[in-house]
């Protein structure tokens, strides 16, 4: 049985009343006459990356896709100029990575594919805090109940992972995709060859091949956040580019496997410490030093424990474990981590 068959009925059985109701009122409706939503692209994500054979920032017309992406802000908004009586709105239907004017006919917004999606609807997602997908005609939360709880949250830009109330990127004055650029211009240079030991969403894979690395190997353990990142379209490029490997499993056991000197760099963005122990660990960090090359460098993403409140040793039990490992360290606060050169 395929992943989304299996969050579908995993979202039924979690959400019944809910998505009984979204099944209901969300199913989209045929056109009235030959209208059609569809729009011309007005803006686009834009930071290296054309997703339309070059010509980013042209004003142009695209085939209309078939996933469409809702969150509650964007939902007010359609709300909001219906009650204004507009005919139409600028919005994105793609979690921010590109904008759309979509025409607006009473209680319906159109969208690009000519199908309708009535106010209740619109409703309903604006009350919630979780990102909706628009597939065949059906709307779905995009999380995943099992031993803990998965979902997409959106942010004013790209989305975040939140794993049973635990944010995967930092979100406070930040936002998760330039918060993965910030971690990576630490490590990686052109030509690399990358370890990303723990994937998520990507995002780290991702600029590490912006920022020019030769080859990513970008690990994940995690089942559900693998595939709760295919339905992301920032982690897109992930799928896409050649230069990026995935490998689904656990880093701990995965970088046994790999040769001395193998890596240029590094990217080490674990889970917080409490989750994933190991991962701060003697051991682990021996691993590191073993498989990166002399010269080589490691940014480790340590969290906030410089705030308020959080015991002060922390990075310096870090530092000092990978001190003893070998590395050189450099603290970096203010991206919340370390580099560590070989
Ligand atoms: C902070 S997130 C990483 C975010 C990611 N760098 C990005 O750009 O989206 C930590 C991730 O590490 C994964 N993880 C935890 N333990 C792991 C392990 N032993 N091996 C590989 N991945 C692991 C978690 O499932 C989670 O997705």
């Amino acid at each position: 049985m395929g992943r989304r068959v299996i969050l579908l009925r995993l979202v039924l059985l979690i959400n019944a009343p809910i998505v009984e109701n979204l099944l209901l009122n969300f199913r989209a409706r045929k056109p009235p006459g030959e209208t059609v939503g569809m729009i011309e692209e007005v803006e686009r994500e834009n930071e290296g990356k054309k997703r339309f054979g070059g010509l980013g920032g042209v004003r142009m017309r695209e085939v209309p896709k078939e996933d469409f992406y809702f969150t509650s802000k964007m939902a007010r908004k359609v709300l909001g100029s219906m009650e204004r009586d507009e005919d139409a709105i600028e919005v994105s239907l793609d979690l921010n990575r590109s904008s759309l004017h979509l025409l607006l006919q009473g209680n319906y917004l159109i969208l690009p594919t000519g199908k309708q999606v009535e106010r209740s609807a619109l409703e309903h997602i604006a009350k919630t805090n979780k990102i909706y997908i628009y597939r065949q005609d059906t709307f779905s939360p995009l999380e995943i109940m099992n031993n803990n709880y998965y979902k997409l949250v959106p942010t004013d830009r790209a989305p975040t992972l939140e794993i049973s109330g635990i944010q995967m990127h930092r979100t406070k004055n930040c936002e998760p995709f330039s918060d993965a650029r910030q971690k990576v211009g630490e490590a990686v240079r052109r030509g690399d060859v990358v370890l990303d030991t723990c994937g998520g969403l990507g995002y780290t894979a991702i600029w590490s091949r912006r920022f020019g690395a030769k080859q990513v190997i970008s690990v994940e353990v995690d089942e559900e956040v693998r595939a709760i990142r295919k339905d992301n379209p920032w982690s897109s490029e992930m799928f896409s580019e050649s230069g990026i490997t995935l490998v689904d499993g656990d880093v701990f056991t995965y970088i046994g496997s790999i040769p001395d000197n193998y890596f240029n760099s590094i990217v080490h963005d674990p889970p917080r410490f409490s989750l994933a122990g190991e991962l701060y660990g003697k051991e682990f960090y021996r691993q590191l030093y073993r498989v990166i090359k002399p010269g080589g460098r490691v940014f480790h993403y340590t969290g906030n424990p410089y705030s308020k409140g959080k015991k002060r040793d922390f990075v310096g039990g870090v530092t000092r474990r990978l001190k003893e490992r070998g590395f050189t360290v450099f603290p970096r606060p203010e991206k919340l981590g370390v580099l560590a050169v070989k």
